[in-house]
């Protein structure tokens, strides 16, 4: 078998050609298809830029409208799986619910199960995706509060939508503000991808076994799901909390953080690859505040993000690992502004990341030398040993 190399948690190991992200750690650079993020956020839609990470392309106008066509096209749920969100528990986890559901829209549309979707493409199964996913995340809120469900409208565009599905009501219309939706726009183009992280490589080892795409898309928003990845912004609002209730008690919170024999860290912080500023938290940081001002919200968790985000930038302990605010840390705030509940969070970090989960998924299909993704180990254990009989155990 030759020599295996151990490499826990694949920290200088490749498992790909890629040619959809390029992300320099040490200058805090961050392109998608060679486009900056800082151009992309600052002029493009979600959409566009979904598309952009699709194709290898920005769209021009005709490709930009067929591709908001399809997506409208396919945002309806089959009517069945309406039913599911019945039977979870009122409190049941939004990002279970999302799990659950993508999994099994395989199912219902059990057509696209290889590399392509015969009804056109993989810019039709994009759509599909991306539309449908969109209304599970809207409904699964409605739901939890014992809402009406609203469906999705031919009349408003990816992130309009998305909004009116959560919080329009028959009783209380709901209002789409421009602020709000730009405001979602840019988180969504800013979480588009991001190379091979946990949740992708999650994607892509799913499905080197050639498994459909839904199933391996539920398998990468499990991995989301947990708190050192996307679940952060979630992680991060709840510590932010809890700083304020303590009586804005920094020092605790740092302190706790720093103790090696405390589990403890600091939610929103660090980077497996980023040893500078993560790009992406100084858009969204500056986002935080165009957006809190243009819709008049003070949120005092602000003030307690500037004041620790300044503390751990003087804290030598933070400073000698290279420790900075990532995109986690600003991300909520926004969220919360918008009136998004805390549990939502990771939801919305799934729906920005599912173009980059189905062009890595793509791309590794399109690679004729992808073979199935199977680690090795360095085993520790016993190599031969004679059997023990039952009764002289
Ligand atoms: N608070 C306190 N100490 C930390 C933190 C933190 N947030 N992050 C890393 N460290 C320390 C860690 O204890 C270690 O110290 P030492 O060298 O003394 O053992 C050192 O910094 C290096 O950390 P590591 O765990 O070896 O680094 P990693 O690359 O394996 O982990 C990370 C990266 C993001 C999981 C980690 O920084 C972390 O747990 N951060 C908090 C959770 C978080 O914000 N996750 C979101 C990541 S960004 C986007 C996303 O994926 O969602």
């Amino acid at each position: 078998t030759g020599h295996i190399t151990l490499d826990r948690g694949f920290m200088n190991t490749a498992s790909c050609f890629s040619s959809i992200t390029y992300l320099d750690g040490d200058k805090g650079i961050l392109n998608y298809r060679g486009y900056s993020i800082e151009d992309l956020a600052a002029n493009c839609s979600f959409v566009e830029v979904s598309y952009l990470i699709l194709h290898g392309e920005l769209p021009n106008y005709q490709e930009l409208e067929h591709f908001r066509h399809d997506m409208n096209r396919f945002a309806l749920l089959h009517e069945d799986m309406i039913h599911f969100f019945d039977h979870f528990p009122p409190n049941a986890s939004p990002m279970s619910i999302l799990s659950t559901t993508i999994n099994s829209l395989h199912n219902f549309y059990p057509e696209m199960t290889a590399k392509t979707d015969p009804y056109g493409g993989i810019s039709v199964t994009t759509a599909r995706l991306l539309a449908k996913v969109r209304t599970i995340a809207a409904f699964s809120y409605k739901k939890s509060n014992g809402y009406p469900l609203v469906y999705p409208s031919h009349k408003l565009n990816y992130c309009e939508n998305f909004l009116n599905m959560m919080f329009d009501r028959p009783n209380i219309p709901y209002e789409i503000k421009p602020e709000v939706t730009a405001a979602l726009n840019k988180l969504l183009i800013l979480h588009a991808d991001h190379e091979q992280n946990c949740s992708t490589s999650t994607v892509r080892l799913v499905g080197s076994a050639q498994v459909n795409l839904y199933a391996s898309i539920s398998a990468g928003v499990s991995a989301l799901w947990g708190p050192l990845h996307g679940g952060a912004n979630q992680a991060v609002i709840e510590m932010l909390e809890e700083i304020h209730e303590s009586g804005d008690d920094y020092n605790y919170y740092i302190e706790k953080a720093k103790d090696k024999n405390d589990p403890f860290r600091l939610a929103g912080f660090g980077h497996r690859v980023y040893k500078t500023f993560d790009p992406r938290a100084r858009i969204i940081k500056e986002a935080c505040h165009e957006m809190l001002a243009s819709m008049n919200v003070h949120d005092p968790l602000l003030d307690i993000a500037f004041e620790l985000e300044e503390r751990v930038l003087r804290d030598d302990y933070f400073i000698s690992r290279n420790l900075y605010p990532n995109v986690d840390f600003y991300s909520g705030i926004i969220y919360r502004a918008m009136g998004i509940p805390t549990d939502m969070f990771t939801v919305m970090f799934a729906l920005g990341r599912l173009p980059g989960w189905i062009a890595q998924w793509t791309e590794m299909h399109a690679d004729p030398n992808t073979k199935i993704g199977r680690p090795r180990q360095i085993y520790t254990g016993y190599k031969q040993r004679a059997f023990v009989p039952m009764y002289e155990r």
